[in-house]
């Protein structure tokens, strides 16, 4: 069973939702469906399915529907219709209760600003999402603790977040990320307020981390080196639309269209490039 199931979802901000779902169905494009009804087609028809611990990379230009997709996978955003299984489980059938559970437990999310409170140390930071789950102070304490060690900040408990850096500012949401033990992490451009060289160090340690504990991570980025890094798998997002997905290999090979072409233009083929083609012409070249 895979772990996340999204079969047909739309998202439709405004009043008129039905009369814009309506209008959508009959083939009309979402800039005319704006203009009738103000309405705006954020996710348009969505389907896809992520195995348990896959990176799963979601791509596109700004306003194409990325963050509006990503917030439906802990209900901040409501789909208009669709449905997101969870192990099985259809999330948009939940009540309050079982909703609140599944962002405090399963459902983890870092946010692209860090979202830290700034008045709280780092340990206490890190502790936050276990706090809000009635755990007791020294068991919330040992697990704070030992997250702060696997994402590198060991020594840093008692600091506050504006005595941080940036890349370690970050580090620390993903840290509280992780210590609720949630299975799911939801990044949103968590890396792209970031220098380069930060940046390719915490993707480095995202890869340590998802290799340690095996979550399974919805990725959003603009960057196309990143997305090739991290990902198992892309989605190309357009208008609402994925347009494309599939193994990085998939996606450079066989572009769907000129939009997906236009984001891999210039894309350093080296690095995606994968042993066995490598190992192809090395052995011919050996037997001549
Ligand atoms: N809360 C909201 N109310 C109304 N419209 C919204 C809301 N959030 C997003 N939208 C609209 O939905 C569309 C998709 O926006 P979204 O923020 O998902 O794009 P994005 O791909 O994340 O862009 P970016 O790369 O700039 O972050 C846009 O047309 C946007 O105006
Ligand atoms: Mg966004």
């Amino acid at each position: 069973m895979n772990k996340i199931e999204m079969k047909n979802l739309f998202l439709i901000f405004g009043t008129a939702k039905k009369q814009a779902l309506r209008m959508l169905k009959s083939g009309k494009s979402k800039k005319e469906i704006h203009q009738r009804t103000k309405c705006t087609i954020a996710v348009n028809n969505v389907s896809l399915s992520i195995k348990e611990g896959e990176i799963f990379v979601v791509m596109g230009l700004s306003g194409s529907g990325k963050s509006s997709l990503l917030r439906c996978f802990n209900m901040l955003n409501v789909p208009t219709s669709g449905s997101i299984s969870i192990d099985g489980e259809d999330i948009t059938k939940m009540n309050k209760t079982k909703l609140l559970n599944l962002r405090r437990k399963k459902v983890g999310m870092v946010f692209q600003n860090f979202g830290l409170l700034p008045h709280k140390t780092i340990i206490d930071n890190v502790a936050f999402g276990l706090e809000i789950q009635n755990i007791n102070l020294k068991e919330r304490y040992e697990k704070a603790k030992e997250i702060i060690n696997i994402v590198g900040l060991s020594g840093y408990e008692n600091e506050y977040p504006y005595q941080l850096s940036g890349g370690m500012q970050q580090r620390v949401g993903i840290a509280r990320a992780i210590a609720t033990d949630s299975q799911i992490l939801l990044m949103d451009e968590a890396f792209s307020a970031l220098d380069p060289l930060i940046r390719s160090q915490m993707q480095d340690d995202l890869l340590d981390i998802q290799q340690k504990l095996k979550k399974t991570i919805i990725f959003i980025t603009h960057d196309l080196d990143e997305a090739l890094k991290l990902g198992n798998t892309i989605a190309i997002m357009k208008d609402g639309v994925i347009v494309q997905q599939g193994s990085p290999e998939d996606i450079l090979m066989n572009p769907a269209d000129d939009y997906v072409k236009a984001f891999i233009g210039n894309v350093d083929l080296s690095k995606i490039i994968t042993a066995s083609t490598i190992m192809e012409p090395f052995r011919a070249r050996v037997q001549l």
